[in-house]
């Protein structure tokens, strides 16, 4: 079992890049599952049902959310949809679910979203608390467990990764775009990594346009973040490689497009 992981994709060009290259990429590489965070990909904040539709085609199963869930107000219109999930550490009654089961090639997999508490201006559940939760309830059901963990402080990240050893099949972090150069598997068998990176604009702070993520550090006074148009468009993420009988990772390598 083959499982790709695309990194946050930022704004219209983002999505262009996973459009050219995803499709392609799929055959090839014969993947079997895909995971994309997609919480930035309607001009840096949110997404819209075109974009939803367009990443699905694409061949994406489940799309990942977090902080900027609500970003765009058409996402109620679809976030029940079976294929998006979003961080199920906030607040219980809210719309949409933190995790979702699909079955492919006759194993479940599990998607699990969860935001993190550090430096994340949500206020959330305790992400920690919550996983053991929605693993408690998943533990007969599910094969595979994947779990994007969308969190700013690596410290965050990295506790997650310990804490979740053994228990799931992967955590990748998102959210801060950079792709991290850690990949492992740690010593009960779970496949971790702090962040798989962006899908985005190269020229850009975090998929930002330059000069005006400049200046908002140089004045400190209010200036519309815009996506950069860089032309030059990166894809950044991960390929999971899953043993088909034990349902253990056997690799995880990090992917440059
Ligand atoms: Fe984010």
């Amino acid at each position: 079992m083959k499982i790709l992981l695309i990194g946050d994709i930022v704004g219209q060009s983002g999505v262009k890049k996973v459009k050219e290259v995803i499709p392609e990429y799929k055959k090839q590489n014969n993947i079997d599952f895909i995971i994309a965070n997609g919480e930035n990909s309607a001009e840096g904040m949110g997404i819209t049902s075109k974009i939803y539709e367009d990443l699905k085609k694409c061949g994406i199963d489940m799309v990942t959310m977090g902080n900027h869930t609500w970003g765009k107000k058409e996402i109620f219109l679809f976030i029940e949809d079976e294929n998006i999930v979003r961080p199920a550490n906030y607040p219980a009654g809210i719309p949409g679910v933190g995790y979702r089961i699909q079955e492919v090639n006759g194993k479940k997999i599990a998607v699990i979203n969860l935001i993190g508490r550090v430096d994340v201006a949500i206020l959330s559940e305790n992400p920690f608390l919550k996983v053991d939760e929605i693993l408690e309830k998943i533990k007969e059901e599910a094969d595979i467990i994947i779990v994007d963990f969308h969190a700013e402080a690596t410290a965050e990240k990295i506790a997650m990764g310990y804490y979740l050893d053994g228990r799931v099949t992967c955590m990748f972090g998102t959210h801060t775009h950079v792709q991290t150069a850690d990949e492992t598997i740690l010593e009960k068998g779970t496949g971790y990594i702090t962040d798989i990176g962006m899908t985005g604009p190269k020229k850009s702070v975090i998929g930002m346009d330059v000069a005006a993520s400049i200046k908002r550090f140089v004045t400190t006074l209010p200036e519309r973040y815009k996506v950069s148009d860089d032309r030059e468009v990166i894809l950044r993420g991960c390929l999971l490689e899953i043993n088909d009988e034990t349902c253990r990772i056997q690799k995880i390598n990090r992917i440059k497009l």
